[in-house]
């Protein structure tokens, strides 16, 4: 059965002052009809033969989860809760060993919950291409065509063809250097990883136990002193605590030799920060993303995002992002947009 397993822990630290600790980006109406986490959600039901979704959430974040899966009409996820963040790969580790309780040979299509698509027929119809491959036992990723040398992602040398459907991937790099990026931008034989990804649970569960086995024991560890009540998968904390911190990219997917590659054109973005978010919205003449009260003079290419009637008006100004909030207000330079998290970090040594 195909499972989505639905990546929700992350706290969104670039798209402060709006995305909060305890309100983060996922769970926010930012773009589109709906949280970010209810449009994939939404997306995920688009798909022919899916089952339940798994979703993986910080513990802080229940109510909203729960709450936001309630309104887009999803009552059979199950929501495993992470007591401490340990990033992506023992987050799908968990959903993995939860996947396994119930199907030996459960597929899950793992997707960022804070990701816009804006063509869900064309992802629908590329999870089914991958289907196979997946069966097959490879670990699919979904390639995306890179417009610049973005050094937020990871990089996919596209290599021989599998059959008719895809390729398998020569080499896999996580968030490359600038000049790395830009030969591979060059070079045209690489796809940005999209984040989202396609394999049996049994098969990633041993791709950790070849290349990441201490982590494997520890997250098996944590998973089987979980709690579970009527709503949730509670990890013990403790034995969650103990297991290490990295990403499914830097993990397994750069190690890995199953890895293969669907190209995929479905108008994705990773709304990782305010740049990104400027990239895909819709923008006046003079490329101003604006909402709510915003007045412009001379003012060029700039992200003004007012709340609640607190008018922001700019004058001579280009590549701005000026975003206000009841507490906050945030002014940075549109290329310095990947910085603002290094304000969330002085709040927090500021405690
Ligand atoms: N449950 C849980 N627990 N989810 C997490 C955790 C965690 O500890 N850490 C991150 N996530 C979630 C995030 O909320 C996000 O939806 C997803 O997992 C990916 O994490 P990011 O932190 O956003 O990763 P990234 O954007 O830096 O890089 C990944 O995505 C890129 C595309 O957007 C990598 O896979 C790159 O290779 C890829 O290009
Ligand atoms: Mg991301």
């Amino acid at each position: 059965m195909l499972i989505p397993l639905i990546l929700s822990g992350g706290s969104g630290s670039r798209l402060w002052p709006v995305s909060r600790k305890n309100l983060p980006k996922q769970f926010l109406p930012l773009v589109g009809n709906g949280t970010l986490f209810q449009q994939t959600i939404a997306r995920t039901r688009q798909l022919p033969d899916v089952g339940a979704p798994i979703v993986v959430a910080s513990e802080d974040h229940r109510f909203l989860a729960a709450d936001q899966l309630l309104e887009a009409g999803v009552e059979n996820a199950s929501i495993v809760l992470e007591p401490v963040a340990r990033n992506t790969a023992p987050a799908i580790a968990l959903g993995a060993l939860q996947a396994l309780q119930h199907d030996a040979d459960a597929i899950l299509l793992v997707l960022p919950a804070d990701h816009l698509i804006g063509d869900t027929a064309s992802f629908v119809a590329a999870v089914q291409e991958a289907m196979p491959l997946a069966a097959r036992d490879w670990l699919v990723t979904f390639g995306i065509r890179p417009d610049r040398p973005e050094t937020g992602f990871g990089y996919i040398r596209r290599a021989q063809a599998i059959d008719d459907n895809g390729y398998q991937v020569g080499q896999f790099v996580e968030k490359p250097d600038l000049a790395t990026a830009e030969s591979y931008l060059a070079d045209g034989g690489y796809d940005w990883n999209s984040g989202m990804f396609l394999f049996k649970a049994s098969r990633y569960v041993e791709e950790l136990a070849e290349h990441a086995p201490a982590m494997l024991a520890a997250v098996r560890a944590a998973h089987a002193k979980a709690s579970v009540d009527l709503d949730f998968v509670r990890i013990d904390r403790d034995a969650f605590a103990a297991v290490p911190d990295d990403s499914i990219d830097y993990a397994v997917m750069e190690k890995t030799r199953r890895a293969a590659v669907i190209p995929v054109s479905c108008a994705w973005s990773d709304i990782g920060s305010w740049s990104a978010l400027w990239l895909t919205g819709d923008k006046d003449a003079d490329g101003n993303l604006r909402e709510g009260d915003t007045m412009t003079v001379d003012t060029r290419n700039s992200l003004l995002r007012s709340h609640d009637r607190h008018l922001i008006a700019t004058v001579g100004v280009d590549d701005l992002i000026v975003v206000t909030t009841p507490d906050a207000t945030l002014v940075a330079h549109r290329d310095a947009a990947q910085d603002v998290k290094k304000i969330v970090e002085q709040l927090k040594a500021a405690g």
